[in-house]
């Protein structure tokens, strides 16, 4: 596991944003694993002026996203359809039909868990952009999860319902359950890239670095990829 550490969440993002574009220079038909949630804001805002400088095109790569919530569609403001949308794919030239989230609305979501799985199959990542959760997740796979799950329909820890409720509008409930990809999904890209700031992801941070590889901390099987970077801000960082 690589561990950069800086001094801003501009700076994490910065280093994000070069890694992720040279994956695309690299590669232009490159899968990349995708995550919604506040910490890939500002890689996400880089990537779309890195597009408007000519510097990086999306024609030919193809996205498929950790996660969405349960009873929520592309049409609802609070959905990972509806974030992506907003923050990435409505400003860089990627193909909507290549654009891949589970669907939140599946009438039967066993079998929209399974259709995603085929679908990951079919789409071997070549880098998967995480985030962690200050309980240690990774997608929606909350302490606990086993580590050979694939997607399937998560209860959402009480701390994750509390903490995603502040990108929610006031009053809206934050749906407790959600459809994600699983931990065995996550491991199988050929790269990770994991992106941590602030206090609040401190413990979690230690767990996934120094802590046992243990279902209690999700993000601790990263420990056994043979490819992953992490990029922490000091904050992030300040118990390692
Ligand atoms: P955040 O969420 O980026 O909004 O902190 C991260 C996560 O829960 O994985």
């Amino acid at each position: 596991m690589e561990i950069v550490t800086v001094g801003s969440y501009a700076e994490m993002s910065e280093i994000a944003a070069k890694i992720m574009i040279g994956e695309l220079k690299k590669c232009p038909r490159a899968v990349l694993g995708l995550a919604t949630g506040s910490t890939p804001l500002g890689l996400y805002k880089m990537l779309a002026d890195a597009y408007k400088r000519g510097e990086i095109s999306f024609r030919g790569v193809r996205s498929v996203n950790l996660d969405e919530y349960v009873g929520l569609g592309a049409d609802n403001g609070n959905s990972y359809a509806s974030f992506m949308n907003e923050r990435l794919f409505g400003h860089v030239d990627i193909l909507r039909e290549n654009t891949y989230l589970p669907n939140g609305l599946a009438e039967d979501l066993q079998s929209e868990c399974r259709r995603y799985d085929s679908l990951l199959d079919a789409l071997p990542r070549n880098i998967q952009l995480l985030g962690i959760g200050s309980d240690g997740h990774i997608g929606f796979n909350e302490p606990g999860t086993s580590f050979i799950e694939r997607t399937h329909i998560a209860e959402l820890a009480k701390s994750t319902v509390t903490d995603n409720s502040r990108l929610f509008e006031c009053g809206q409930a934050v749906p407790e359950r959600a459809l994600t990809m699983g931990i065995a999904d996550i491991m199988s890209a050929e790269k990770i890239l994991l992106l941590a700031n602030g206090k609040n992801k401190a413990k979690a941070v230690w767990g996934m670095v120094s802590g046992q590889v243990t279902e209690d901390c999700p993000a601790s099987i990263l420990q056994r990829h043979k490819n992953v970077t992490v990029v922490l801000d000091g904050d992030a960082a300040s118990l390692l």
